[in-house]
Order: structure tokens, then C-alpha cells, then sequence
């Protein structure tokens, strides 16, 4: 099953417009050639300018988050008519730094993401285990639990991206090596598979996430069960080509 690899870079709350357009136009060259999809998702304030600044390129803009109803009283969010406007294509759901620090839950992240899909744009629905479960032997638990909460009543799981961002690997340097990294996103593909088909599953695409950056890409690249990466820190930089070109 041919699953095209996806690499998107996550910016959390850096760069300006200035530094960021600068930025996309200096990448835009770099990754011009790639085989594999590409976008940057970025701060909401930034998405008019960053999609202005990547017109005409093969880097598609993305946001970090969005909220589940279509408008009203929710001060400081943003809905998807406002993010459509500009032609954003993916939207980041339940990074770790929203569960941990904003009170993201299961919950929301399931009501987001299902906004995301009924909206006709692609939500990149983050799941991961912290360092103190891993340690305590309950990844799978743990990771099972988001699935079948964030993902319930989705209709078609193939229109999501899933990242796999193991908490403890998330800015600190500290990569899950590559075999833990397949073995879990094996076990993520699975467990899709019994929660929906199996043949679903397979057409899913399941990035890696935490500390992947122009050194460690191309190993992870190589794992069977991972089709790309959700990438932080190497994101703010021309980096970011280098993982975007990892079979090159
Ligand atoms: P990192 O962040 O690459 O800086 O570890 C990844 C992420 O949080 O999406």
C-alpha cells in the first residue's frame, strides 16, 4: 500500500511575519523537488502573510489549532471559515503543549478533529505517551485510550494524519530511537485497524514527532510504519529542507 509521506513543520508560537515569510523563501527553493507532501503549520496571526509568502510553491500553510464550532463567544479562538479563507489545508489537534498546559483533553481533541474532517481540511491529530507512563510499561494503554476517545465517531479515518509525539522526546533533544519509533507506530496502525478496518489502517499516515531533525530523518524515514514527520525546532530553520529531502 502506497502511503505518500508527509513531513510538516510545526512552528508553536515562533517567528514573525517578516522572519517567517524570510524564511519560506528561502526554503521554497530547497524543497521544491520533494517527493513527499509538505507544509508548515504556523501561528494564527501569521497564516494570511505565510500563505502569501508560500503562493506558488509546493509548501502548503497549515494552523496549530482550531476550535470545534463554527462561531460565537469562545474569546481567543479560531473557527475553520476563518482559517478556509486563507486556503489552510491542515490543522494541528491535541499537540502535547495544549494537553499540558491550554487543558486539552480527549474530548476536545475527538470535537476538534471531527470540525477539522467536516470542514474538508485535514486535522494532524497529535497522541503520545510521557516519559513516566513509557516507564511505566503502559504505552499501548495509554495510547489506545487516546485513539479510541480522540478518533470516536469519526466517519472516514484515512482523511486523518495521526503524529506520534512520545511527550518525553517533544523539544528535548532526547529522539525515540527508530525501532521504538516503528514499534509504536506499528502498534498505533493496529490498533486503528481494529478500531475501524484494517485495510483502513494502511492507508492512514502516521507521522513521528519529537526532536527529528536533519541528523536522525533519514533512519526514521526508513521505518516501514512511518510516513513522515511532525517537526518543531528544525522547522524554524533551512533544516527543515534536509528532512523534507531525506530520501535524496
Ligand atoms: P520538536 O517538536 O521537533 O521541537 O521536538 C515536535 C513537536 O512538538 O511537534
Amino acid at each position: 500500500m502506497e502511503r505518500k509521506p508527509f513531513i510538516a513543520g510545526n512552528w508553536k508560537m515562533n517567528m514573525t511575519a517578516e522572519s517567517g515569510a524570510k524564511l519560506i523563501k528561502e526554503l521554497a527553493p530547497l524543497v521544491k523537488d520533494a517527493d513527499c507532501d509538505v507544509a508548515l503549520c504556523v501561528p494564527a496571526i501569521l497564516i494570511p502573510a505565510m500563505t502569501e509568502a508560500a503562493k506558488g510553491t509546493n509548501i502548503a500553510i497549515g494552523a496549530e489549532n482550531m476550535h470545534w464550532e463554527p462561531k460565537g463567544a469562545y474569546t481567543g479562538e479560531i473557527s475553520a471559515d476563518m482559517l478556509k479563507e486563507y486556503g489552510v489545508k491542515y490543522v494541528i489537534i491535541g499537540h502535547s503543549e495544549r494537553r499540558q498546559y491550554f487543558g486539552e483533553t480527549d474530548e476536545t481533541v475527538n470535537k476538534r478533529t471531527k470540525a477539522v474532517l467536516a470542514a474538508g481540511m485535514t486535522p494532524i491529530m497529535c497522541i503520545g505517551e510521557t516519559l513516566e507512563q513509557r516507564e511505566g510499561g503502559i504505552t499501548e494503554e495509554v495510547l489506545s485510550k487516546q485513539l479510541g476517545t480522540d478518533l470516536a465517531g469519526v466517519e472516514d479515518v484515512t482523511k486523518v494524519v495521526i503524529a506520534y509525539e512520545p511527550v518525553w522526546a517533544i523539544g528535548t533533544g532526547r529522539t525515540a530511537t527508530d525501532e521504538q519509533a516503528q514499534e509504536t507506530i506499528a502498534f498505533i496502525r493496529k490498533k486503528i485497524g481494529e478500531l475501524f478496518c484494517p485495510k483502513c489502517a494502511e492507508k492512514v499516515i502516521i507521522q513521528y514527532g519529537g526532536s527529528m531533525n536533519a541528523g536522525n530523518c533519514k533512519g526514521l524515514m526508513a521505518q516501514p510504519d512511518i510516513d513522515g514527520g511532525l517537526i518543531g525546532g528544525a522547522s524554524l530553520k533551512l533544516d527543515f529542507a534536509t528532512i523534507v529531502n531525506y530520501n535524496k
